[in-house]
């Protein structure tokens, strides 16, 4: 991914032009269909393009057609910008109806995405690449019952672990709901190990933290 990993943001690589095309193409194709997840996900893409991002790793996929406000659109999304920017995408769904409807729906872009029917946790805990940006938005958050898709969501991110690096992006769906939404398990687990929350709204985003001397936290992790 990042052509100098472990030592912050490869900003030599994006420069304002970089910035105003992402933009164009972000705020014409998807601000309007993303509703309240646009903030976030303009975010975390921007990152990922000055971070040369070449793996995105999503679980759950999109099941809905142009159903942006409620689940998200987020596999159109991933397949587009992977097709701009010359990377790959996994997307992971434990229904293969939804995996199918998510292939038609980025039926363009099929050569630069991965279909993958099964449970996101073994998915993850056998995945074999680096993972450059991870969305996790699998099973589906209850207020009545947060319980379970908060532990599933701590279980993806410790199934991940092994894939992510100091200059991975980390993003969660659900979380601006009672209880902390899907993330309320799964990033104080990654608050745990070095991360920090660097955007919040409906969903979070996360990235490794770094000290004031631009080392990874914590110590332990610095080669
Ligand atoms: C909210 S939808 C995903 C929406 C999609 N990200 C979008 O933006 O359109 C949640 C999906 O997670 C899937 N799911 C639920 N449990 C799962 C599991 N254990 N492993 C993988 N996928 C799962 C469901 O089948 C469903 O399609």
């Amino acid at each position: 991914m990042a052509n100098n990993p472990g030592s912050g943001v490869s900003l030599d690589t994006m420069q304002p032009k970089d910035i105003f095309d992402f933009h164009a193409w972000f705020s014409g194709r998807f601000t309007s269909l993303l509703h309240f997840r646009g903030g976030t996900f303009y975010q975390a893409l921007m990152l990922a393009v000055a971070r040369n991002a070449k793996n995105i790793v999503e679980t759950g996929t999109l099941r809905v057609a142009g159903n942006g406000a409620s689940d998200g659109q987020s596999t159109r999304l991933f397949a587009e910008f992977a097709e701009r920017y010359d990377c790959k995408l996994w997307t992971c769904d434990v229904d293969p109806a939804a995996i199918a409807l998510a292939r038609d729906e980025t039926a363009p872009f099929a050569s630069r995405v991965e279909y993958v029917v099964s449970d996101s946790v073994a998915f993850l805990r056998e995945f074999r690449e680096p993972i450059d940006l991870l969305y996790l938005d699998s099973m589906d958050f209850k207020e009545e019952d947060p319980g379970p898709p908060q532990d599933h969501a701590l279980r993806e991110g410790q199934a991940a672990l092994h894939a992510l690096h100091t200059q991975s992006i980390v993003l969660v769906d659900d979380c601006g709901l009672k209880h902390g939404g899907k993330g309320g398990k799964v990033i104080p687990f990654f608050l745990g190990q070095g991360w920090q929350v660097i955007g919040m709204h409906y969903q979070a985003l996360m990235t490794h933290a770094f000290d004031s001397m631009g080392k990874v936290v914590p110590d332990a992790l610095a080669p």
